[in-house]
């Protein structure tokens, strides 16, 4: 199949309907885009002012600028135990989506299968869909807290298997792998010679204290492992368009010869203002002043679907989604009418595949005043429904 009947096969994103949709009527509260509501950090904004004042507004080597790569490296190492050659394992993108699916253009051949734990997030299943490959939904389940099972695993693999997508902290779920689960993936994938790609850009927002383990740490992971990750989330900085992947050397050499004939190279100033923002310790400050934040919440948002009429609700331990489940009612119909009746935009489930049906998505990534009088309008609604 050719690359425009893969095009035609995969649907448009339900999340930017939904927006759409939202835009058309008055005062509705978006708990449905997923992006942070705080602003990018101002010492990041004035190192990208700095850097265009140094004239940097010209093409980049195509795999990133070599500060930007050595300052990821370091942090790789600091905060991931990954050790990584930043003139070999690292490559700078255009956002954690695009290192995704040049990442999966490296291997992935016509038909073979890519083992997606479900509810997963959208660009996942059409990027490799787009890329020839079979998605094959592993069903997670809220009375687990969303976290995949290994045997499930196991047992969704043929011999056309190839591939297995994990993404801690996860959208849209919240779900965070532990330690122990991760160890197990390993496994599976050594056992039968699997890549993995491990999408970790949500891994500065976990609560509870827990530590994000990164699965290209554990032993003889990490020329399996291509890790994804992008300022996006960390910082701030949806609009920017800059992320990363880390990888084995064959790999990296692959995904950049393909990124000189897609954008050439990633945005240049930004790219200095990261490799800035890096070293900067004021970036921790902010990323906690963010998180923090984001879990205090979290804690609300759960408290309030917790007693609410209809829902099940499993507590995130990281990101900013929570996935309730909706008793007695389709997703779909569910979200319209709160979109129309409580003003309120959450995403259908089943927008994340069919282990998605009958959930909802919210993102709390909004201010509380706004969680709270979405909540109300929520509860009300929940309430009135037989
Ligand atoms: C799980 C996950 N991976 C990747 C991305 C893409 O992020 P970026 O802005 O870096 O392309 C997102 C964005 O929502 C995401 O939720």
């Amino acid at each position: 199949m050719s690359i425009p009947d893969r095009l035609d096969e995969i649907p448009p994103s339900g999340i930017r309907r939904l927006f759409e949709l939202a835009g058309r009527h008055k005062g509705v509260i978006s708990l449905g885009i997923g992006e942070p509501d705080f602003d990018t950090p101002s010492h990041i904004k004035e190192y990208a002012k700095e850097a265009l004042d140094l004239g940097m507004s010209h093409y980049t080597p195509n795999n990133g600028l070599k500060i930007l790569r050595d300052a990821i490296s370091v942090k790789l190492l600091k905060d991931n135990r990954i050790q990584a050659d930043p003139d070999k394992n690292i490559m700078v993108t255009a956002g954690g989506n695009q290192a995704f699916l040049l990442s999966l253009s490296t291997f992935l051949r016509e038909g073979e299968e890519v083992l997606i734990p479900s509810p997963c997030f959208v660009t996942h299943s059409a990027a490799v869909r787009l890329v020839g490959g079979k998605a094959v939904e592993v069903g997670t389940y809220i009375g687990r807290g969303f976290r995949v099972a290994p045997e499930d695993l196991r047992k969704a693999m043929t011999r056309k298997t190839r591939c297995i997508i994990i993404n801690s902290p996860n959208n849209p779920t919240g779900s965070v792998l532990r330690r122990k689960d991760l160890e197990e993936i390993a496994e599976i994938a050594a056992e039968r010679n699997l890549r993995v790609i491990s999408d970790e850009v949500y891994e500065k927002v976990i609560y509870d204290g827990e530590e994000h383990v990164s699965l290209a740490s554990l032993n003889g992971m990490s020329e399996r492992v291509v890790t994804i990750n992008s300022f996006s989330k960390t910082y701030a900085m949806t609009g920017w368009r800059l992320g990363y992947a880390v990888a084995d050397e064959s790999t990296i050499a692959k995904m950049t010869k393909l990124q000189m004939y897609l954008d050439a190279c990633p945005m240049s100033f930004g790219q200095y203002a990261v490799a800035k923002a890096l070293g900067d310790p004021r970036s921790k400050v902010s990323i906690e002043a963010m998180r923090s934040e984001y879990e205090s919440r979290r804690n609300y948002v759960y408290g309030r679907l917790r007693n609410m009429d209809g829902m099940e609700v499993s507590k995130p331990g990281g990101a900013f989604y929570i996935f309730p489940r909706v008793k007695g009612r389709g997703d779909v119909t569910l979200s319209e009418k709160l979109l129309l009746e409580a003003k309120v935009a959450a995403v259908p489930g089943s927008t994340f595949g069919k282990y998605g049906v009958n959930h909802l998505r919210l993102c709390y990534a909004t201010a509380m005043k706004y969680l709270e009088e979405a909540m109300d309008r929520m509860e009300k609604f929940m309430g009135k429904i037989p």
